[in-house]
């Protein structure tokens, strides 16, 4: 039986007052979540603070992202041995922002993958495709080849490892859901998709759903049987939005 997870992305928000209420009224309101994983990604100069206010609590830390690399001479970056001194849990990797704003490829993507198992980081791979390819009929198509990338770098037996995120692109920041049915429709064809590599890998790891998950559309996204929990946005900058998510999760598991 896989276990939910809900992950919230801040994204590039936040401040340090603010912070510190989210977390503490997020920590309060998630108490009675047991059974499930809950984490959040916050942007790189609030690690520290967060990793402090979190510490003995069941809500973990990740980061928004890794550079691929040890150590070394890639101003502005940051490694994946960084993310653990500062004790995050997740990282995620090949979010479609990063993906569409910063260029990154599959491949660089995969590499990054790669670099969060070697830190002992649990990645977050993003998957999901862009309006034109889903009314093109290309939603599978593009979501395997992404997977693809990570299997051909590391194995399909790591992708336990790992988390996988179905974020459909036309979904994200827009307040339009993928349909409990769409979402699982997809999930299930990932699902299959490993399967025909690795059938015990295919039953373990975690697809979560993303793209405007809230409070109202939660529990049933979460009731599907190939929804594993959510990766969160604006949600998540909410304690009231992201504990209920959290919640549905667990009255869904
Ligand atoms: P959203 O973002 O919940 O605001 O749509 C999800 C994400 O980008 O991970």
């Amino acid at each position: 039986m896989r276990k939910k997870l809900v992950i919230g992305n801040w994204k590039m928000n936040g401040g340090r007052a603010t912070n510190a209420r989210l977390l503490a009224d997020v920590v309060s309101r998630v108490s009675g979540a047991d059974g499930i994983d809950i984490a959040v990604c916050v942007p790189f100069p609030y690690l520290g603070n967060t990793s402090q206010h979190l510490f003995g609590c069941r809500v973990g830390l990740g980061a928004q992202d890794i550079n691929e690399h040890e150590s070394g001479a890639f101003t502005g970056e940051v490694s994946g041995s960084m993310l653990i001194d500062f004790d995050c849990h997740f990282v995620l990797v090949g979010h479609s922002e990063r993906r569409d704003l910063f260029g990154e490829t599959n491949e660089r993507v995969a590499a990054k993958f790669e670099a969060a198992l070697k830190s002992g980081l649990e990645p977050v791979l993003c998957v999901g495709e862009t309006l034109a390819q889903r009314n093109a009929g290309q939603t599978n198509e593009v979501v395997f080849e992404q997977l693809q990338a990570v299997v051909d770098r590391v194995g399909v037996s790591r992708l336990q490892d790992g988390v996988i995120a179905y974020e459909p692109v036309w979904a994200i920041g827009t307040g339009e859901t993928a349909s409990p049915a769409q979402a699982q429709a997809v999930h299930l064809a990932l699902r299959d998709y490993i399967r025909a590599l690795d059938s015990q890998t295919a039953n373990d790891v975690q697809i979560l759903y993303g793209g405007s998950v809230k409070a109202d559309n939660a529990l049933s996204l979460f009731s599907e049987p190939d929804i594993d929990g959510g990766l969160i946005g604006g949600a998540s900058l909410d304690a009231d939005s992201f504990s209920a998510v959290c919640l549905s999760a667990k009255a869904a598991s």
